[in-house]
């Protein structure tokens, strides 16, 4: 569980650790330590975990501004966070997946509802999405693949309630379920929407 110590991962990883061995990652906490920008601290995660029936990534950061003040380098924040690295997590994560395994990747509502100042984060969001929908097609060894895209979620309502004007925040019961669907289902190729 990449990401299993922030605001929507503790919560999935209680859940998940009622009936499953759950390991956590993040940049600074958990029981490995990764950066999902940098392929090479992927490729030590996986080394150091050795195998696993199920992969979730509930991390990634991209640069939110005005279009016009992002730069070039704002933009790559995004690309080589969010986007590529839940990319590489599938790329470099499935030769460690037991067979019949699942990735359960996360974007959010910016993907389909962008608002201001999101041009960064609601483009790798899509594609992340867009990415989801074709890997599955080509995964083998029954090995499922799933994007999780929640609304602005309960628990981090206060923080960001102003940047979403009038959106319902989705209760945490109701995101977890998005994960568990993803990861204890038989969904593949999925996009997992989670509105209130
Ligand atoms: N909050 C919402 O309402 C909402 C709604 C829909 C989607 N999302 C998406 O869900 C994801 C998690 O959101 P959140 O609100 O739970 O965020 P959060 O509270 O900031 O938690 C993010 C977690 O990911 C880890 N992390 C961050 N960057 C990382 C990196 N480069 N490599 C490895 N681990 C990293 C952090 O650990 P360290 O602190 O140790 O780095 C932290 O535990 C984000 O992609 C966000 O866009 C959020």
């Amino acid at each position: 569980m990449i990401g299993g110590n922030g605001t929507i991962g503790r919560t999935v990883v209680k859940r998940f650790s009622e009936n499953h061995e759950v390991i956590i990652a993040g940049r600074k906490s958990g029981d490995v330590t990764v950066d999902i920008s940098d392929s090479e601290s992927i490729s030590n995660m996986f080394q150091n975990t050795g195998k696993l029936d199920a992969i979730v990534n509930i991390a990634g950061d991209a640069k939110w501004d005005k279009f016009d003040k992002l730069s070039e380098e704002d933009f790559y924040i995004g690309i080589k966070s969010k986007m590529m690295g839940q990319v590489n997590i599938v790329r470099l994560g499935r030769a460690f997946l037991n067979p019949g395994g699942s990735i359960t990747l996360t974007t959010g509502i910016l993907a389909d509802e962008p608002v201001d100042m999101t041009t960064s984060a609601a483009m790798v969001n899509g594609a992340i999405q867009s990415f989801v929908k074709a890997v599955a097609l080509e995964l083998e060894n029954g090995i499922r693949v799933n994007v999780v895209s929640a609304d602005l979620v309960e628990d981090a309502y206060e923080k960001y309630k102003d940047y979403f004007p009038g959106n319902t925040p989705v209760a945490m019961t109701k995101v977890v379920d998005g994960y568990v669907k993803s990861v204890e289902g038989r969904i593949n190729g999925e996009i997992i929407r989670i509105r209130a």
